[in-house]
């Protein structure tokens, strides 16, 4: 049994509330970036993208992937962009990590976050599209083990991890 496991995958699939529960049932830590970056920088997500822009946004995960890079366990929510610099999911993998992708449909992600107002990069929609065709081969190629969401409770995703790593 892995003591450090890092989420990763699109916005809407469940890794915030996964996480939750896994932190919960394995009695392990949480650390969820985003919200480690706005309480560092007192800031919500979308205005550190409208003052810093994404890029601006991307050097924060780089920062705090690389404060978190010697804990020992602990259960990782990451923001969905982490695959796009890949020295933050190598500094959350270093101490034995285990990547999770949770793979989610992107009409099944349209329908979790058709009243999502919190998301710079799903604001557009045929941009954000894009963007999940653009990613899903990055996530699949760091993902030590692959979850599917659809139509799945949080519960029976949470199992399924525990049951496989
Ligand atoms: C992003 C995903 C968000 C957040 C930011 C950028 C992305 O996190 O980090 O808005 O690039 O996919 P969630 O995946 O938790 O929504």
């Amino acid at each position: 049994m892995k003591k450090k496991i890092i989420l990763i995958g699109f916005m809407g699939s469940g890794k915030t509330s996964v996480s939750l529960l896994l932190s919960q049932k394995l009695n392990l830590p949480l650390y969820s970036l985003d919200q480690l970056i706005e309480e560092k920088y007192q800031k919500t997500i979308g205005q550190i993208f409208q003052e810093k822009g994404e890029i601006g946004f991307r050097e924060y995960e780089i920062e705090m992937a690389k404060s978190l890079k010697d804990i020992d366990f602990g259960v990782f929510d990451c923001g969905g962009g982490v695959v796009l610099n890949k020295i933050i999911l190598d500094y959350l993998k270093e101490k034995d990590g285990v990547i999770v992708y949770l793979k989610t449909s992107f009409s099944e992600i349209k329908k979790r976050l058709k009243n999502d107002t919190q998301r710079p990069l799903f604001k557009d929609i045929k941009k954000a599209k894009k963007l999940y065709h653009l990613r899903r081969y990055l996530y699949e190629s760091y993902a030590d083990l692959i979850v599917f969401t659809d139509k799945k409770k949080v519960e029976e995703v949470a199992y399924e991890i525990i049951s496989q790593i």
